[in-house]
């Protein structure tokens, strides 16, 4: 019975990489990524040890919010391919076993989608009802526009139909109206299409916001709107029963754990754990533990079946907005004090190792603690190899640069002219003649072998995804954080050094005889043989400045 659960529930201990087929590679030489390009990538990411894809929007779009503005929920992009060339695609990674997830976007539709076309021309048209309209906006409606640079209002007027829509997003971004039942039809007829094509569920953009068309504006007359979200998971589950639903859901831990849905998890299968994400900067830029252990304890449990999605970066500005204003303030500080780093006041648009001054240690400290929190890891492309941004690229586009392959031009990525690529390829110490994988696939010591060799490393330990964690004080160092996972009768513990200055530890292990030894998985402490506990049960462990090891416990040898 367990075994088998072990195996269904494969996103507890997957490793998930998200990327986007335009940035990823060129394989006709147009500049502009294709599905052809990544199925010559895909043992990059099968050797790399990734489990699970998340493919951004793919499908077809005017490209004014990269691809998250849709005009056709079952397409493929021309520029990227066709629907042949990404089921072959879906065949290779299935092949290699790796999952695909795809983006599901329904929060709102490009203006340009044949059923806003529809709706805008006439009252009387079946779709009118697909987007939501007033003849003035509401005083009290929704308020917080999601783009302030760009936006200052939620309701747009629009000439053609002589009235206002709604949208969360940029104005040519207009909100589907799912209080509609025959949106929520072909809803579901969306995600029943993909499921078909064999993909294992959706990364769904913007839950709470997709929630909230029918939820803030006649809330009276409509019903929960987690009981759509409920039904959405079920509908999943009958047409295949190992999909999930990720979801982007940023909002503070209680409210965020609502969409976890009831004690079984019946409606996100999973949620990104945006709060725990802005904590970890706080503690990395004051080498401090503690805003860390604070929030993976008010951190709810997620239902037993579903989990949280770990991530240092995702593909949006690296949202800071749980932060209080000062705290804010520091991580800007500490790692984007140039307000051209910055983006809405909120966030950062830089990549983690020029966040760090590219110190190796500090960088592989601060994935350690991804790989070893509980909480399914989520990698954005090019992480594995330490790329950073392009801060001449507009806004959020600055950390969605081509992938750097080679150290030739354009990194290898494609070989039209420079001028003709999807993005700017990134310049600097970070560009592709320091920064790419040819280079790094052949180097023990590149951050690639370090992240290929830590993933395994992650999936030998199942009790990281599966097993119980547990904060352990360090008591006389603010910088250390530790932490040991226990699942059926075995242990492993992870000790990180958030500082830059060496530390040593005395970690109590609750339940350890004397004499019990840890051996080292990861990482590396000051011993240099195995550490063992001592007659007050605990273990006495140095680590470097930025240093982190994994251990795992193991019985104390028979006889002392
Ligand atoms: C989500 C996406 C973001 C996009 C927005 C509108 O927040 O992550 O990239 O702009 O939704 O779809």
């Amino acid at each position: 019975m367990r075994l088998a659960r072990t195996a269904d529930l494969w996103w507890k201990n997957a490793v998930i990489y998200c990327l986007d087929v335009e940035t990823f590679f060129d394989s006709d030489g147009d500049g502009r990524g294709d599905f052809r390009g990544l199925c010559q990538r895909v043992d990059h990411l099968h050797e790399l040890g990734v489990t699970c894809l998340w493919l951004m929007p793919f499908y077809p779009t005017p490209d004014r919010d990269d691809g998250y503005d849709i005009t056709d929920f079952y397409g493929v992009d021309r520029r990227l391919g066709t629907h042949g060339d990404l089921v072959e695609f879906l065949r290779l990674a299935r092949d290699r076993g790796m999952r695909v997830i795809v983006d599901l976007v329904v929060n709102h539709t490009s203006d340009q989608h044949p059923w806003f076309r529809a709706a805008r021309s006439s009252p009387d048209s079946p779709y009118r009802d697909f987007y939501v309209w007033r003849s003035e906006p509401p005083p009290d409606g929704p308020s917080g526009v999601v783009f302030p640079d760009k936006e200052d209002s939620l309701w747009q007027y629009d000439d053609e139909a002589g009235e206002y829509y709604l949208h969360r997003f940029y104005k040519h971004q207009p909100d589907l109206n799912v209080a509609s039942p025959a949106v929520r039809d072909e809803i579901a007829r969306v995600m029943g299409f993909w499921l078909e094509l064999g993909v294992s569920g959706f990364r769904v953009d913007a839950v709470p916001f997709l929630l909230e068309t029918a939820g803030a504006l006649d809330a009276g007359d409509l019903p929960d709107p987690h009981d759509y979200l409920r039904d959405l998971r079920a509908f999943l589950s009958r047409r295949a029963g190992e999909a999930v639903l990720l979801g982007e859901v940023n909002l503070p831990y209680p409210d965020l754990r609502r969409f976890f849905g009831d004690e079984d998890g019946d409606e996100l299968t999973m949620c990104f754990d945006f709060p725990g994400m802005q904590s970890l900067y706080l503690a990395l830029a004051r080498g401090d533990a503690a805003p860390l252990a604070t929030a993976l304890r008010e951190r709810p449990a997620a239902p037993k079946d579903g989990h949280w999605a770990t991530f240092v970066r995702n593909h949006d500005e690296l949202t800071l907005d749980k932060l209080s204003d000062d705290e804010r303030a520091e991580v800007f500080a500490a790692f984007g004090p140039d307000p051209a780093m910055q983006l809405y006041g909120r966030g950062l648009r830089r990549r983690l190792p020029s966040m760090l001054g590219g110190d190796q240690a500090r960088l592989r400290l601060a994935y350690s603690l991804l790989f070893t929190l509980p909480g399914t890891p989520t990698l954005f492309y090019g992480e594995e190899i330490g790329m950073a941004e392009n801060l001449a690229a507009e806004g959020r586009l600055a950390v969605r640069t081509p992938m750097q392959w080679t150290d030739g031009p354009g990194g290898g990525f494609s070989t039209a002219a420079p001028n003709q690529l999807a993005g700017p390829v990134v310049e600097g110490a970070f560009g592709p003649a320091n920064v790419n994988v040819a280079t790094q696939r052949d180097d023990p010591e590149s951050l690639l072998s370090w992240f290929t060799g830590i993933i395994r490393q992650y999936r030998r330990c199942p009790e990281f995804a599966w097993g119980t964690c547990v904060i352990l004080d360090c008591p006389g160092s603010s910088a250390a954080f530790a932490h040991r996972a226990d699942l059926d009768g075995q242990t492993v513990v992870a000790v990180h050094n958030l500082g830059k200055e060496p530390i040593t530890v005395h970690l109590p292990l609750a339940g350890a005889d004397r004499g019990t030894r840890l051996a080292t998985l990861a990482g590396a402490h000051q011993a240099t043989d195995d550490l063992v506990t001592g007659d007050d049960g605990r273990v006495e462990l140095s680590l470097d400045g930025y240093g982190f090891c994994w251990l795992r416990v193991r019985p104390p040898h028979p006889g002392g």
